[in-house]
């Protein structure tokens, strides 16, 4: 292990590195992300092990664990070297071929590659169209980087822009290339971290503290865990940097116990940036004396609000207070702390590197950068995907989701987490940045997408998120905890088909409350989801109140399954499978649907052959009268078990 003292012993061990790598360059990495950790990455790695074993390879080719690549319902993701072929799914079966075709004949395997529709496969990671149109900056170096090893960072350029801060720049100067960047905090409001960085140092007192923000509690939202199980020292880095030009000497990481891979990659970094020196006293040399510790929170989404985070550092209950005082002037211990998310802190070195006039070139007037989102639902291709400011959503969603499954129509698309809004179709080349999603009524917030397609209630959507919500208010305060539990009432009479005139109101004059009087942003932003429902569709929410009718056909309470006599073949696919027992018929018998036993489980349509295409949804009309019990049916379409 190395003890790097100065910037020159960076430098040199980088070097050392370079040199040591294979000639021949053969390697295989194997994500080992969450994600791909769930579909066996560890057994792919095993058989990937011993296969070399058996053919006397080992130590002749690097295999490497990294961490996510983004593409994570593809994993298990393989790549080997030179070649830089790519492929997907891979499962420990698979593996005996990748080291007898690729590895040791040179060719590839076809089967294993990503394919777009029937034409060959795409050999490279970059041109596979999930990659194609991003700018992956910030998550890029995640698929290289063994995030065990410190060296395959430092063999990538890692700690450079540390060594250049401490060599360079006077902390004022880092502090102002970070300001000229104008980076926005990628956790949730997208304030300028510089002008942040600035108070905090300016602030009065010699002890000051630096946090990243783990905590990454919204739904569907994996970005943070997956840069900091990818790439801890990056994150590391950036935080170092910050402690630097704010002049703290120690740090803390607040990152949710879920999380273990990025809690054990974290801790193993950690170990090693200490034992070369790149954390502890006179870092490379310099005046900088820094070192960091883990917090792990107990998973409350409450806790990732900046007040209740430091709080839960300190040892106490992790709940918001008041912030008349801001926590960069008095934050952990009342002394002036800087909190920034993960994915703003790993953005740092990029601006140092390469400077505030080079990150200014990207993104929009107003949002500088790249930003990383996890695109989940109905989509095609879900993943974690970072892309310039400013690209449109048609094309985040389109080019690079791959549009919607079984050619659904698109409906709307909600950003921001839990107390984000949705955005409707018409709204689709809205070019994301922090102002135009604030301006639809939606906000950036961690980067969390969820499409949703024709088959959404707009008004079950507004209900699933505040109930989140509500579940999560520390309950410190009455607007939030009442107004919640309110607004939520309201939207469960709703879906049940008990909505009332004026509810649509009610709804946004409690909204209006919780905005307005909340303590923190739990309470002040958990009304958008409502509203901005509301705005876009609020023809659903009167469908559901005025006619009993749920559009999507969604709202249980509001759906009747019902079989059509003339299309029944009694195939007796949804009379087997139906858990309860509520349909009847027989072989030649229609089949009927006993609409008191129904409980409207969905399981009857989803069986139903599509050549017969016999059971519907209705909502908003009654249920047409069964027919008579014994019915014969009436065959249109060949026999029933063609
Ligand atoms: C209820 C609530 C939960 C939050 N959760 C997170 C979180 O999980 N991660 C995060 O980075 N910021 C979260 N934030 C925002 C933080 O309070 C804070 O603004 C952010 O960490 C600052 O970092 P940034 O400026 O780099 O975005 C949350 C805010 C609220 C009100
Ligand atoms: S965990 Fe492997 S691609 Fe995300």
């Amino acid at each position: 292990m190395p003890n790097l003292k100065s910037v020159a012993d960076l430098e040199r061990h980088r070097n050392r590195l370079a040199a040591a790598q294979d000639k021949d360059g053969l390697g295989v990495t194997i994500c080992s992300g969450t994600g791909c950790h769930a579909l066996r990455s560890d057994k792919v790695h095993e058989a990937f092990v011993s296969e070399l074993r058996d053919h006397k390879l080992e130590g002749r080719v690097a295999v490497r664990r990294t961490g996510c690549h983004g593409f994570c319902e593809q994993g298990t993701i393989v790549t080997v070297m030179p070649l830089e072929v790519t492929y997907l799914q891979v499962k420990p079966e698979d593996v005996g071929e990748i080291v007898t075709t690729t590895l040791i004949a040179g060719e590839v395997c076809d089967r294993l590659l990503y394919h777009d529709g029937d034409d060959t496969g795409i050999v490279h990671e970059d041109d596979i169209p999930f990659y194609r149109h991003q700018t992956p900056y910030v998550f890029g170096l995640n698929r290289f980087i063994d995030p065990q090893d410190i060296d395959s960072y430092i063999a990538r350029g890692g700690y450079q822009s540390l060594a250049k801060a401490l060599s360079e720049m006077a902390p004022q100067e880092v502090l102002d290339e970070v300001k000229a960047a104008n980076l926005r905090g990628r956790g949730g409001g997208g304030f300028p971290a510089g002008v942040k960085w600035q108070t905090t140092r300016d602030a009065p007192g010699d002890v000051k503290y630096v946090v990243v923000n783990a905590d990454e509690g919204d739904p569907g939202a994996y970005m943070d865990r997956s840069l900091l199980e990818g790439n801890p020292h990056r994150v590391l880095e950036g935080l170092t940097i910050g402690a630097y030009a704010i002049g703290a000497r120690q740090g803390f990481v607040y990152v949710r116990q879920e999380y273990p891979i990025a809690v054990e990659n974290l801790s193993v970094a950690l170990a090693q940036a200490r034992e070369y020196g790149l954390l502890g006293s006179h870092i490379l040399g310099s005046d900088l004396t820094f070192d960091v510790k883990v917090h792990r929170g107990a998973g409350a989404f409450v806790s990732g609000e900046s007040s209740a985070l430091m709080a839960a550092i300190e040892g106490r209950v992790g709940e918001p207070r008041p912030k008349y005082i801001r926590t960069s002037v008095s934050g952990i211990w009342g002394k002036p702390t800087n909190l920034n998310n993960v994915e703003t802190w790993a953005t740092v070195p990029l601006i140092i590197d390469k400077g505030a006039a080079w990150f200014g070139g990207i993104g929009t007037e107003t949002s500088k950068g790249t930003k990383i989102f996890s695109l989940v639902g109905k989509v095609n291709n879900t993943g974690l995907v970072e892309v310039p400011m400013g690209m449109s959503l048609r094309q985040v969603v389109y080019d690079i989701g791959g549009g919607i499954p079984k050619d659904r129509k698109f409906k709307a698309v909600q950003t921001g987490g839990p107390s984000g809004g949705v955005i409707p179709e018409k709204l689709l080349d809205l070019p994301v940045d922090f102002d135009e999603l604030d301006k639809a009524g939606s906000m950036m917030g961690s980067g969390g997408m969820i499409v949703m397609d024709e088959d959404t209630c707009m008004v079950d959507t507004a209900r699933y998120y505040l109930s989140f919500l509500a579940e999560e208010s520390c309950g410190k305060c009455v607007p939030c905890r009442e107004g919640m539990h309110q607004m939520l009432a309201v939207l469960e009479r709703i879906c049940a088909g008990d909505g009332r005139m004026g509810d649509i109101e009610l709804l946004e004059e409690i909204a209006e409350v919780t905005t307005d009087w909340s303590l923190c942003a739990l309470g002040g932003s958990a009304a958008n989801p409502v509203l901005s429902t509301v705005v876009n569709f609020r023809e659903e929410y009167e469908a559901h109140i005025r006619e009993r009718r749920c559009p999507a056909g969604v709202c249980k309470e509001l759906v009747s399954y019902y079989i059509e006599p003339d299309r029944c073949q009694a195939c007796m696919a949804c009379l087997k499978n139906c858990a309860v027992g509520a349909i009847s018929g027989g072989k030649k018998i229609v089949h009927v649907i006993d609409q008191a036993m129904c409980t409207k489980c969905g399981t009857c349509i989803d069986v139903c052959p599509s050549r017969f295409d016999a059971i519907v949804k209705i909502s908003g009309v009654a249920v047409p009268e069964a027919v008579a019990p014994g019915t014969e049916v009436k065959r249109k379409r060949g026999r029933a078990d063609d």
